[in-house]
């Protein structure tokens, strides 16, 4: 496989995806495969689990493509500086050689919304888009990417603002409507409270949303009533995916 390709593994609190993507079109040039996340989250059963997850891409008679790695957490200078949704193990581990460690090669290792919202600004909603673009990801947690004139400002955990006494995620997550068994119009209740307070705090140009729900935005987005234009990820849930890997390789 020619060396614009790189593989994006996103790793996630219920799942762990992995693709070859084309990082010149932004498309994914193999199937997608998928594993459960290990119960728990814990490192040691993560790393084997995105091991076996990768043997599965990689062709012994090919080139050894670049990988990207995204993480639901905190990630700065390499170390897993946080666990919502994932074992507490995680936080202060150096994980990104860590995983260079089990997968045998040098990696780029990301946290996941950021990793989407970088994906949205060279393939997707974002791109060409001047100004504040706040892309969101509603899934287990609720992740946050800020991209400014196209510029990542990274690891802005907009998922934790606390609203009305609330961890925000907690509330308003995709997770919550399915733990709650929330119609649309409940859950949307929720996102309005949770987007008008983060479009308060920020004044962004556009609201980006992600995650496997925003390809069923037809439900909640039109909901919602917020003066930023908000719109879904080109990408969806791949867009983490595509993100990673894009940032391998560079
Ligand atoms: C984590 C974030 C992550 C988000 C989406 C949150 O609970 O704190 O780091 O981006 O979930 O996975």
């Amino acid at each position: 496989m020619a060396t614009s390709h790189a593989i994006g593994i996103d790793i996630g609190g219920t799942g762990i995806k992995a693709a070859v993507v084309d990082l010149a079109t932004g498309d994914l040039v193999s199937d997608r495969r998928k594993l459960a996340t290990p119960e728990g989250g814990r490192p040691a059963d993560i790393l084997k689990a995105t091991r076996e997850l990768l043997a599965e891409f990689d062709d012994p008679a090919g080139p050894r493509l670049p990988i990207g790695v995204c993480f639901p957490a905190i990630v700065k200078r390499g170390h897993t500086l946080s666990a919502a949704n994932i074992s507490d193990e995680w936080i202060g581990l150096p994980a990104e050689q860590m995983f260079e460690q089990e997968l045998g090669r040098d990696i780029h290792f990301i946290n996941d919304a950021d990793a989407a919202g970088y994906a949205e600004t060279r393939f997707g909603a974002a791109k060409g888009v001047d100004g504040l673009v706040i892309l969101t990801t509603l899934g287990t947690g609720i992740g946050s990417a800020f991209l400014y004139d196209g510029v990542l400002i990274p690891n802005t955990e907009l998922g934790h603002l606390e609203i009305d006494g609330h961890d925000a995620e907690r509330r308003a997550a995709y997770s919550a409507m399915e733990r709650e068994s929330l119609s649309w119009e409940d859950w949307a209740e929720r996102l309005q409270r949770y987007y008008s307070v983060v479009e308060f705090l920020f004044s962004p140009d556009l609201f980006i949303v992600g995650g496997g729900v925003s390809k069923h935005q037809e439900h909640f987005l039109p909901l919602l009533d917020l003066k930023t234009p908000i719109v879904p990820a080109v990408h969806r849930n791949n867009a983490g995916i595509l993100g990673a890997a894009s940032l391998a390789s560079r």
